[in-house]
């Protein structure tokens, strides 16, 4: 297998700036430059800059607002996200749908804003439990796919990177089976073409759990480009590993 993995660590509403000293002292010593692998960060914005400056990891924020400045106290711009060297947002995470309710229709004028403002996107999807067991979950991918990422401009389809993540997966230590992971990246890659994606060259990462111990399983599907991370990303050690065993996987 010749492609390059990524990995990418979903801090969440985590770390302080000591915390973040200890993983980077930690990652850094198991010698990240050697591993063929994107290996990315998605901190809170307040510690973007801790890591800006450093030479393996890409930075970026969990969110961005749909409008590019103006009075909107509490938000991030993606401009100024630019400006300040992030390389990329994600947009549509699971607890942004569920718990700040962002719809499809809202996802899609953010995923418009950091395409405008030159911003890998990404975009993240998946279903519940209740959609998993009712048999909508391709249903349901479809549906978040082509409303969220509609109205793409030639030439932005390649700065999107798709996050499939069963919602019954994130933090609850439950993991999709590769094989299920698999069905739905397969799906994925598949309806891409139909919106305008080179299929081929789409990268899909899956989240929900990810760790050590189940990540060569996951990487090692063949539609399975990387993973999003959101627990086991928070120790620098535990990053690191991730990082290894996917640039294992490419050698
Ligand atoms: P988890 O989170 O790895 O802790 O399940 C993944 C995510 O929410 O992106």
């Amino acid at each position: 297998m010749s492609r390059t993995f990524h990995i990418v660590g979903n801090w969440k509403m985590n770390q302080t700036v000591g915390e973040i000293d200890t993983f980077l002292k930690e990652y850094g010593s198991k010698g990240p430059q050697d591993f063929n692998c994107q290996q990315w960060i998605a901190p809170q914005s307040m510690h973007l800059t801790q890591l800006l400056t450093h030479p393996i990891l890409k930075v970026g924020a969990q969110n961005i607002h749909q409008e590019n400045s103006g009075a909107f106290t509490g938000e991030n711009s993606a401009s100024s996200l630019k400006d300040l060297g992030a390389h990329f947002t994600l947009i549509g995470h699971s607890e942004r749908r569920s718990l700040f309710g962002e719809n499809d229709e809202l996802l899609n004028q953010k995923l418009h804003n950091a395409l405008e403002n030159n911003l890998v996107v990404i975009f993240c999807v998946g279903e519940t439990l209740e959609e998993r067991e009712t048999g909508s979950t391709t249903g349901v991918i479809s549906q978040q796919l082509s409303e969220g990422l509609a109205g793409l401009k030639d030439g932005q389809h390649q700065n999107i990177i798709v996050a499939y993540e069963p919602v019954w997966a994130i933090g609850t230590g439950k993991t999709a089976s590769p094989e299920q992971a698999q069905e739905v990246h397969q799906h994925i890659r598949t309806q891409s073409k139909e919106l305008g994606f080179n299929q081929e060259e789409l990268i899909i990462l899956y989240g929900g759990s990810v760790k050590p111990s189940n990540a060569a399983d996951l990487l090692g599907q063949a539609d399975i480009d990387g993973a999003l991370v959101g627990g086991a990303s928070l120790k620098g050690g535990s990053f690191a590993e991730l990082c290894q065993i996917a640039h294992r996987l490419t050698t």
